[in-house]
Order: C-alpha cells, then sequence, then structure tokens
C-alpha cells in the first residue's frame, strides 16, 4: 500500500531505448479520482475530481519518414499508427485521427507507452491514454495546444468515434489538475477552481478488485434518459434545472425520467455546496455530501454494485471516516473516502480486513495525494 505512483516513467524510457534508442520527448498524463460530481458532466454541470499520482506516460522520437510511426505498449505488442488498429490502440489511433481533422498532424513518430494506472477501475486509464498521445501529437506537430483543447479532442474521441457520450471530466482533470488541489469544474463553461482537499485529512481510494465489461451500454442509457427529461421540461440540460421540486412535472408520468434527473439535480447541489465546504476547510459537512452522493448514485441512478456498495459501507464505519462513496462511472471498480489523517492507518486496515472478509479478495487501497496534471518534459 504506496501513495508513490510506480515507474511508468521509468519503464517507457527503457521501453523506447530498447526499442529505438533514446527519446526525445516524455509526455504523462495522470488518471484521477472524482470527489464529488457524478454523472453531472454530460449534463453541462458541475464536478469535483483531483488527479492521481498514477500516471500513463509515452516516450517520444520523431520516426524515420515513409510511415505514420509505431507505438510500443508494455505487455500488448506494437501497432503501426494508421495501420490495422488492435484494441488496445483504439485510443490512440482514435486521438491522431480527430486531431488531423482539426489541422494537427505530427510527422512519423514512435512511442512506447506504460501505464501505472489499473485499468477498468474508473480512475480514468483511458482519458489518460488519450490526454497523453494528444500531449504526443501536438510535441511532435510543433503545435502549441492547452490543455482545454487536448481534453475536449480526448471526449470527441469518446462521444463521435467510440459512440460514448460521456462529458469532458476525465479528460479536463488530466489535462489541467493542479498538484495538492481537487477542481471545482463548471462542464458547461468549462472553467476550473482549485480547491485544496481540507487541512488534516486524506482521501482514500478503494479498489473493490470488481471489473465490468459493457458498461458502455448503461452509461449510453443514463445519458439517454438525462436528454429526455430535458427536453421534457424544455431545458438545453439538466443543468438548467436549479431544484428537484422543479422536477414535479416529471414525477407521475415519466417515473424513470424523474428518478434520474433528481439524482443529476440534487447532485450538481451538493457538488456546490461541497466545493464550498472545501473553499471554508469544513470537512464533515464534505464528508456528509460524499454520503448523500453515494445513496442518490445507488437509489436513483441505479450504477452502484454490490461490492461497491459494501466497501463505501464497510469505510464509513472505519475510523476516522468522514464520508464515503463510490467513484467514477459506476458498476465497478474504485470508490472514494475522506479520512482523518490521523486514523488513515488504522482506517485502512479496518477496511482491508473488511472487505476482504465479505468478498475474498483483498482491495487495493490508496491513500492519495493530489497529484498534477499532464506534462510534457523535451529530453534532447
Ligand atoms: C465516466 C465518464 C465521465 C463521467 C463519469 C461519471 O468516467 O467518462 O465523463 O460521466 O463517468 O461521472
Amino acid at each position: 500500500m504506496s501513495t508513490d505512483g510506480g515507474d511508468a516513467r521509468a519503464r517507457a524510457i527503457a521501453a523506447h531505448r530498447e526499442a529505438w534508442g533514446e527519446p526525445e520527448t516524455i509526455v504523462r498524463a495522470p488518471g484521477r479520482v472524482n470527489l464529488i460530481g457524478e454523472h453531472t458532466d454530460y449534463n453541462d454541470g458541475f464536478v469535483l475530481p483531483m488527479a492521481l499520482p498514477f500516471d500513463t506516460v509515452i516516450a517520444v522520437s520523431e520516426a524515420p519518414g515513409g510511415t505514420a510511426g509505431e507505438i510500443r505498449s508494455e505487455g500488448f505488442g506494437r501497432f503501426e499508427i494508421d495501420g490495422d488498429v488492435p484494441d488496445w490502440a483504439v485510443y490512440i489511433q482514435a486521438m491522431r485521427d480527430v486531431m488531423r481533422e482539426a489541422g494537427i498532424e505530427a510527422p512519423a513518430w514512435r512511442g512506447a507507452i506504460a501505464t501505472d494506472i489499473p485499468t477498468g477501475a474508473s480512475l480514468s486509464s483511458s482519458a489518460a491514454v488519450e490526454v497523453a498521445t494528444g500531449l504526443a501529437i501536438a510535441a511532435q506537430a510543433g503545435a502549441a495546444v492547452d490543455g482545454v483543447a487536448i481534453a475536449r479532442f480526448g471526449q470527441e474521441v469518446e462521444t463521435r468515434l467510440l459512440g460514448v457520450p460521456t462529458g469532458i471530466m476525465d479528460q479536463l482533470i488530466s489535462a489541467t489538475a493542479s498538484a495538492g488541489s481537487a477542481s471545482l469544474i463548471d462542464c458547461r463553461s468549462l472553467a476550473t477552481t482549485s480547491l485544496p482537499v481540507p487541512p488534516n485529512t486524506t482521501v482514500v481510494v478503494m479498489d473493490t478488485m470488481t471489473r465490468r465489461e459493457l458498461v458502455d451500454s448503461e452509461f449510453a442509457a443514463r445519458a439517454a434518459t438525462c436528454l429526455r427529461a430535458a427536453d421534457l421540461l424544455g431545458v438545453d440540460a439538466l443543468r438548467d434545472i436549479a431544484d428537484v421540486a422543479d422536477l414535479a412535472p416529471l414525477e407521475t408520468k415519466h417515473p424513470l425520467e424523474w428518478r434520474r434527473a433528481a439524482h443529476v439535480v440534487s447532485e450538481n447541489e451538493r457538488t456546490l455546496a461541497a466545493a464550498e465546504a472545501l473553499g471554508s476547510g469544513e470537512a464533515v459537512a464534505f464528508g456528509a455530501l460524499m454520503n448523500e452522493s453515494h445513496d442518490s448514485l445507488r437509489d436513483r441512478y441505479e450504477v452502484s454494485s454490490p461490492a461497491l456498495d459494501r466497501i463505501v459501507d464497510i469505510a464509513r464505519g472505519g475510523p476516522g471516516c468522514l464520508g464515503a462513496r463510490m467513484t467514477g462511472g459506476g458498476f465497478a471498480g474504485c470508490a472514494v473516502a475522506l479520512v482523518r489523517s490521523e486514523d488513515v492507518d488504522a482506517f485502512v486496515r479496518h477496511v482491508a480486513d473488511g472487505y476482504e472478509t465479505w468478498s475474498g479478495d483483498a482491495p487495493r487501497l490508496w491513500p492519495g495525494v493530489a497529484a498534477a496534471g499532464a506534462s510534457v518534459e523535451t529530453l534532447a
């Protein structure tokens, strides 16, 4: 159990050296944990994530002309850009396609990619691949592309090329996070406010070790229901509804739309209240909002799972726990807790023992430090 992010950078450089010699540029993009504001981003709402000290890293150099270039990924093999695209490389090729359409095209390049972000754990490993690839392409193209633009390209990959109607949270926090802070993001204006985690508290990420395939269709169904609810209410997005009471016209005739929208509208309120609580260092209030968020995701949005509910319950009964909830898209993967720093060791033991007794699998627990957003380092 450690807060060290691992050594993806060293592994990417070593892989590049072995294949092609010294890299010229190193790009890194972190995973994230969302503290509150779940399933609000694609409703133009508010989110409050922070970057984690786990990175996807690409060691990059210019490739000889005549091809578009090549990517090597540890554990997955190699792939020629613009050639046949194996499953693991779809994000890379799609990022290239989206950026090329926007007029940003790198000359032939090669990259060795390594990651320390657990996959399928709701910690945004695919967004990190998109952001890292975007930065590599921009660097090789010699184009100045800011973090917001890279995040938009990443979101376009998900929505347009891969057909999953996600929001922009994961890419934006990976691209723009500030070390030591969470970010309140207004997903309509993309305005971002950095807010420190309350003093004397620690964010603990808790991996249930459950993974689920085929959640994309569940995700798309939730997004479509939200759109329908907004349509029925005559607004552009559920962000435009200020109060759950304003959903009354849906309650009887459209109970599913009402339930989903009630989550989104109340979650936006909670996220803004949570940002205020962070601003004034009110850890207890923040934790209570995390608890309410989980209950709403479980009961109204129906994206939790038995394992997520269980680890959240165990966490809430643990020493120093101020609040706990599932994080990310849901159905499997990770939950997150806010814990008094003096109790973190006892808390981690409590959750590890309790969850392993229930599931038979030892959970992974990371007392988290808010890490910096993506970066580009030029070596040559
Ligand atoms: C996934 C999506 C995000 C967001 C979350 C739920 O991580 O990629 O855009 O919708 O789920 O909050």
